[in-house]
């Protein structure tokens, strides 16, 4: 069953100054997201009816057979619905004995000894989005709950949080800032003594890109991507400005991948990829891995993609203007992306509306400039030299070149 949201839209993302060196010395220090964590979440695949500890296994041993693992694809996370509706006598969440009959820490161990991690998904709030028991009031306990299981990441999300009127799903007018709740989670995990990969899901509320870094080690920056083209669409043109809040730390997250679950067409699943990779974008499987076509999983698993993912260097790519052509379009998707790598440069070519033909020269793409250049296409391992590159593309396609001296 797939449960809906209704979040009001994060409407005109107002860029605010861009961070200042001191902030970036700011981030979170747990040692964690040096690189944007890659790895699966059961919400997109099943929602609450692939939150077992039966799922999780088999993703895990899938991650290994397939060879996700040898590319880096490590968390494998439980979503919504794991535990039981309400906490025991002794205030604990309880994970839920039909989905987790040898409870959490078996299945952590388990993913551990396959040189995997396991991340858990909670709430700001006093319940869940799915009406599970919420950590409002309870962080402490629960971050002690979460070291004593080993678990390595925690997703916390923000339904049923202080509201000014009634508590609702998605409070309309909350009753403080987002980041007053964000902060007590981050303070009990940091305290929890085990290094938790701190994921805030408060869907981009209060620009929370200007202060997600000294809290977690990734932010959700804007509402679900419930599946859709226009989802991608959406949320690629709101990552764009504020590229430059992600650096080696924290990331702006710009949600687990719908590629696999059939609401995309090949090409859309390759942009889709694509656009999340080299925005430096967390990238969580949310399809049954077990089940993946022989051409999903060619994308997946474009280990030059992924490596333009996890680059050192960590700047996330966003896009730029040729010289003569129009600028973008908030809530459109851009034609023209780049961002620098520790190697060279990223260039990618979208096409938004139909089949087309697009070309850039490297003179107007940044961290490139006058002369001649290297390249190869990712997707198709397509190479040359030269000023300008160019592709011909298929409606909603990308071509995403690596562009070297
Ligand atoms: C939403 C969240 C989704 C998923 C869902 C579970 O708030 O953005 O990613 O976790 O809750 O109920």
């Amino acid at each position: 069953m797939r449960y809906s949201l209704s979040i009001v839209a994060v409407s005109a993302l107002a860029v605010e100054a861009l961070p200042s060196n001191e902030n970036f010395q700011k981030r979170l220090p747990n040692g964690l997201g040096k690189t944007p964590a890659l790895g699966w979440n059961s919400w997109n695949q099943g929602g609450c009816d692939a939150a077992t500890a039966e799922v999780a296994l088999r993703t895990a041993q899938s991650f290994i057979d397939l060879g996700l693992k040898d590319l880096g694809y490590t968390y494998v996370n439980i979503d919504d619905c794991w535990s039981t509706m309400s906490r025991n006598s002794a205030g604990e969440l309880v994970p839920d004995p039909n989905k987790f009959p040898n409870g959490m820490k078996a299945v952590a161990d388990e993913i551990h000894s396959m040189g995997l991690k396991f991340g858990l998904y909670g709430d700001a709030g006093i319940k869940t989005c799915a009406g599970y028991p919420g950590s409002e009031g309870h962080e402490e306990q629960d971050a002690k709950q979460l070291a004593e299981w080993n678990v390595d990441y925690w997703k916390h999300d923000n339904c049923f949080t202080p509201c000014q009127g009634p508590v609702v799903q998605t409070c309309p007018n909350p009753d403080g800032h987002t980041k007053t709740w964000y902060v007590k989670m981050r303070d009990a995990l940091q305290q929890s003594g085990r290094p938790i990969f701190y994921s805030l899901c408060n869907w981009g509320r209060d620009s929370v890109w200007t202060w997600g870094a000294e809290v977690g080690n990734s932010w959700r920056m804007s509402v679900d991507n419930w599946g859709n083209w226009a989802d991608v669409v959406r949320i690629a043109s709101e990552a764009a400005p504020i590229a430059e809040y992600s650096a080696p730390g924290g990331w702006n997250d710009l949600d687990m991948l719908i590629v696999g679950n059939g609401k995309l067409t090949p090409a859309e699943e390759r942009t889709h990829f694509g656009i999340w990779a080299i925005a430096k974008s967390p990238l969580f499987i949310g399809t049954d891995v077990t089940r993946m076509s022989d051409e999903l999983l060619k994308v997946l698993k474009n280990k030059a993609l992924i490596d333009i993912n996890q680059d050192s260097l960590g700047k996330a790519a966003t896009t730029f203007t040729p010289s003569g052509a129009a600028g973008p379009v908030t809530g459109q998707l851009y034609p023209y992306w780049a961002g620098e790598l520790s190697d060279g440069v990223v260039v990618a070519l979208v096409a938004p509306n139909g089949a087309q033909t697009y070309s850039v020269n490297f003179s107007d793409v940044p961290g490139l400039g006058e002369g001649s250049f290297e390249w190869t296409e990712l997707y198709s391992g397509r190479t040359g030299s030269g000023s300008s590159v160019s592709a011909d593309l298929e409606q909603h396609g990308i071509a995403i070149f690596k562009v070297t001296k």
